[in-house]
């Protein structure tokens, strides 16, 4: 057999090794980069997967390795890991800024830990490599600068008259409690909690990220709807508490969304336990057809890691919640990835370097 031969015997044994999340296999997938033979047999490849918070790279091993274990003439396999996130062309054709993805962290109900689960979930995408942005697009409210330990400080400008965000855990934050003064509450108008988020986008010097991870007030008003109309948005995580009541406005909330036309990436349960019980976010993503993320435990260390500006994720990622929220991360990035690669306008892999 030639040498180009056993090239094609090689992707076509790889064209039956499916990626487990995304349902399509690697060859249409385009992730076999840099496939070369050696003079040994020896198969090396590059694995371009979608995102570096893949918990399944063991897993495409083995099935890799069993498919080219049935090819005559390779003796042996060498892969490489490497990972790039599909984009979503409409986020740079609307606003001009290489952001991949943008996804809204919501709930119908306050206090369910929208604001904590969004810190923890980018500081956990952000520990696997991706390059990752933490909006606070709660304007008048705003509590993402306290829990990563930031503080009322005017954020730099940069040479072309952005500013520059605060890096804190690996992410770049912006928050209007960086920029107004929390002793001196300013009174805003519709049209001006509009233009703020939007400026959020456009008048931050955010570079390239991977994912844009956007905290809201709660409710399903002005600022869901400002940043439904900012910026397509990749998808929205709901996030409620396991209790009905919380449950109800849950609902809401989803239902806000698919109004908008934003896709639903799941449902996350918070503070799950003795208190407030266990099972109603599983519940509502069955009941409307969403898939279920994952819960995260009731726990004090939660709270503790809030207040202290020291997310748990951060500070303890082996306590059962710091695992519950890395789970969570890569539930949310393989929810993006297979959100992305089912819209028409992605742009493929091997586009984007
Ligand atoms: N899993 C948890 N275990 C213990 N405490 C938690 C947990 N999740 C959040 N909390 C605490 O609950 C309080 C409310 O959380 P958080 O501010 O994140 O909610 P929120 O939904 O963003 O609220 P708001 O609607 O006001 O924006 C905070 O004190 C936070 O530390
Ligand atoms: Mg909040």
């Amino acid at each position: 057999m030639s040498k180009q031969e056993l090239h094609d015997e090689v992707m076509k044994a790889l064209s039956t090794v499916m990626e487990p999340e995304l349902h399509r296999d690697l060859v249409t997938l385009n992730m076999v980069r840099d496939l070369t033979i050696d003079d040994d047999g020896v198969a090396h490849l590059r694995v371009m997967l979608t995102t570096p918070a893949c918990p399944l790279k063991d897993v495409m091993a083995r099935d890799i390795r069993a498919a080219l274990a049935r090819v005559n003439g390779i003796t042996g396999v060498d892969i490489a890991w490497d990972s790039s996130v599909p984009t979503d062309g409409r986020i740079f054709g609307q606003i001009q800024t290489p952001i991949r993805s943008v996804i809204a962290v919501s709930s119908g109900k306050g206090g369910v830990g929208k604001t904590t689960v969004a810190v923890n979930l980018a500081v956990a995408l952000a520990q696997t490599g991706a390059r990752v942005g933490l909006m606070d697009a709660d304007i008048l409210g705003p509590n993402v600068p306290k829990m990563v330990g930031l503080g009322y400080a005017q954020p730099p400008i940069s040479p072309n008259r952005k500013l520059v965000p605060f890096e804190v855990f690996g992410l770049k934050v912006m928050s209007m409690g960086f920029l107004a003064d929390p002793n001196t509450p300013m009174i805003w108008r519709g049209p001006m909690l509009h233009g703020a988020i939007r400026q959020f986008f456009t008048d931050v010097e955010w570079g390239e990220l991977d994912y844009m991870v956007v905290d809201l007030p709660p409710g399903t008003g002005d600022a869901q709807l400002s940043l439904a109309q900012s910026v397509p948005l990749t998808g929205a995580i709901i996030v409620t508490q396991p209790q009905s009541v919380a449950i109800d406005d849950a609902r809401r909330g989803l239902a806000m969304f698919e109004k908008l036309n934003v896709p639903i990436l799941g449902v996350i349960e918070n503070m799950s336990g003795e208190l407030f019980g266990e099972g109603g976010g599983e519940t509502l993503a069955t009941e409307r057809g969403v898939p279920f993320l994952g819960r995260v435990p009731l726990a004090a260390e939660v709270r503790i890691g809030g207040d202290t500006g020291h997310p748990i994720v951060a500070d303890d990622p082996d306590s059962p919640a710091g695992q519950a929220f890395r789970k969570l991360a890569e539930a949310v990035a393989a929810r993006v990835s297979v959100t992305l690669l089912g819209q028409q306008n992605v742009v493929p892999l091997n586009v984007i370097k």
